[in-house]
């Protein structure tokens, strides 16, 4: 290692099914600026091959890296090495709550993304609008294409801010107390497809479904979702939206609306 690597210590949660649990130490040494995930891919380099634990994009795209850092649910790819260590010494790095683990730092998400599924949300690409971006032939004098961007280009921003990266579902106290909640992520989800769908039995389906068993009745608004979501998709607001629109709903019909 260079002069600028740094020493970091580690305590993860390991755990195989038959085995239970335990905390094991780590150090190794990693580079000045890292993140916790780098970390992890440096104990499973030159430490231990089986250490189980999730990640793809290595910029917050993906949610794959989502776990707890300092009892803090947060990607692991974008946590400062330097910042989780000034909080606690060792770094302590769990799995997130409220999901079974498989091993180590690996949950099953089967079960969450079965809610996203129970909740109608299936994001395809035809869901978006198109994107009216035109190419204008290339002129003799330019060695690149021109695009034309749209003036109201913000109307094409993807609705779809979500990484399904499960840190909601860990905080949730709902979710731990209540495995027929449908969940912060779900309901979100709900609310989102409902802002993007111009269908209106559609958009009555999944406002049924928010106020059904399993929905948005059955949160506690802790608000805990909206604190810990790396992406700001704000699902207790949401959730607090729909209730607001159910009721509306509700109140229409008693008027013959
Ligand atoms: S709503 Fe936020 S915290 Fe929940 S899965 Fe999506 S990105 Fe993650
Ligand atoms: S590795 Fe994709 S979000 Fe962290």
């Amino acid at each position: 290692m260079t002069a600028e690597s740094v020493a970091v210590d580690l305590e993860v949660l390991r755990y195989r099914p038959g085995e239970g649990s335990r905390l094991e130490n780590f150090s190794v040494q990693v580079a000045k600026g890292t993140k916790v995930l780098d970390a992890l891919d440096a104990i499973w380099a030159t430490l231990d091959h089986s250490l189980m634990f999730r990640r793809a994009c290595h910029h917050s795209s993906c949610g794959a890296c989502a776990m707890r850092i300092n009892g803090r649910e947060r990607l692991a790819c974008v946590t400062q090495v330097a910042e989780a260590a000034e909080e606690h010494q060792p770094i302590r790095v769990e799995p997130l709550h409220n999901l079974p683990v498989v091993g180590d730092l690996v949950v099953d998400v089967a079960g969450f993304f079965a809610r996203m599924t129970a909740s109608d949300l299936v994001i395809t690409r035809s869901a978006e609008p198109e994107l009216p971006v035109s190419v204008d032939p290339l002129p003799a004098s330019l060695s690149l294409r021109q695009v034309v961007v749209p003036e109201d280009l913000d109307r094409f921003i993807r609705f779809e801010s979500c990484i399904e990266c499960g840190i909601c579902v860990s905080v949730c106290p709902s979710m731990a107390a209540d495995d027929g909640f449908l969940g912060p992520a779900a309901l979100a989800g709900i609310h989102r497809t409902r802002e993007a769908t111009g269908d209106a039995t559609e958009s009555a389906h999944l406002l049924a479904l928010a106020d059904g068993d399993g929905g948005v009745w059955r949160c506690h608004s802790s608000f805990e979702c909206t604190a810990s979501c790396p992406q700001a998709v704000d699902p207790a607001g949401r959730i607090m939206s729909l209730r607001g629109q159910i009721l509306a709903r509700r109140w229409g019909r008693m008027w013959g609306r």
